[in-house]
């Protein structure tokens, strides 16, 4: 394998360790974080338990790697120019941890119990692991590069639903109302007559390991971060899905109109999204 040991830990083994601690700590504060900071607007939230999760793994990524390079929400200012440049800082590190502390922080804050950490690790800008852990649910997705996926340590596969009529696909509602939610709304009202039903429930990393679980057929956001897709991607790849963009081009750190799917309906969900220009 790609060298994925160094000094007797193994890469998977740390993503893992910080996952689930992150997790369990996280889910300590349910209920009683201390702070609540407004980013951008309203609809962007961040807490100390954000920081303090990201504090928690990166202190033990560096613990075992200090070689390593580090890309975490937490630490980037908010808005779509400053984490492009955070990105295209860090990405030809050779190895870069993409860390999103809380992926769900809203849902979080009002006590809605579907939130995640999710940590990747890319080598060569390319992610041989991801991890997404729900500590609601005690869930641990873990995806390593050619070696597949699992959940409670079982093999996930993508649902091999045929059509769009017949498939639930979620999405999200992007914090960034001035680009990213107008587009995200064409794009709903175009797929949401044409699937099964529609799920929003606001956490996109979340979202990819049910579409690797089979649990949703696909997915679709405007205007996310690497931090939200890394660990995902690769659970859903891993799991025998596809994971692009709008435009039809395929997964890279770089990607943040995303749509993912078991394979099959990827092709008419991009359809459907061109067809009500929500992809621009
Ligand atoms: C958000 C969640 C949400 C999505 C937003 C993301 P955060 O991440 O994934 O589902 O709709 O676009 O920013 O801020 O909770 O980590
Ligand atoms: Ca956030
Ligand atoms: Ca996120
Ligand atoms: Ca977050």
């Amino acid at each position: 394998n790609n060298g994925s040991v160094i000094g007797g830990k193994s890469f998977t083994a740390v993503a893992i360790n910080c996952a689930s601690k992150a997790g369990e700590w996280i889910q300590t504060k349910l209920g009683n974080h201390a702070s609540l900071d407004i980013k951008y607007s309203s609809h962007d939230l961040v807490t100390e338990v954000d920081k303090g999760s990201e504090r928690l793994i990166r202190n033990l990524i560096m613990t075992h790697f200090p070689h390593h390079s580090f890309l975490g929400e937490e630490g980037v200012k908010p808005g779509p120019e400053a984490s492009t440049k955070a990105l295209e800082d860090v990405r030809e590190a050779e190895y870069l941890w993409i860390v999103d502390p809380i992926d769900g922080t809203t849902n979080f804050v009002h006590g809605f119990p579907f939130f995640c950490v999710s940590i990747a690790l890319a080598h060569n800008g390319e992610v041989i692991v991801g991890v997404v852990y729900d500590p609601m649910k005690d869930e641990l997705f873990v995806a390593e590069k050619g070696k597949g996926a699992y959940v409670h340590g079982k093999r996930m596969q993508v649902s091999k639903e045929e059509t769009l009529r017949g498939s639930l696909v979620a999405t999200g509602l992007p914090a960034d109302h001035q680009y990213a939610l107008p587009l995200n709304l064409r794009g709903i009202g175009a797929i949401a007559p044409q699937v099964r039903n529609l799920r929003i429930a606001g956490s996109a990393a979340l979202h990819m390991a049910y579409v690797a679980a089979g649990r949703l057929s696909g997915f679709w956001e405007i205007g996310l971060n690497s931090w939200d897709l890394a660990a995902g991607a690769l659970l859903i790849q891993e799991s025998g899905g596809v994971v692009g963009d709008t435009l039809g081009n395929p997964y890279h750190l770089g990607v943040r109109n995303v749509v993912a799917s078991n394979g099959i309906i990827q092709q008419e969900l991009i359809a459907a999204l061109a067809h009500a220009e929500a992809n621009q």
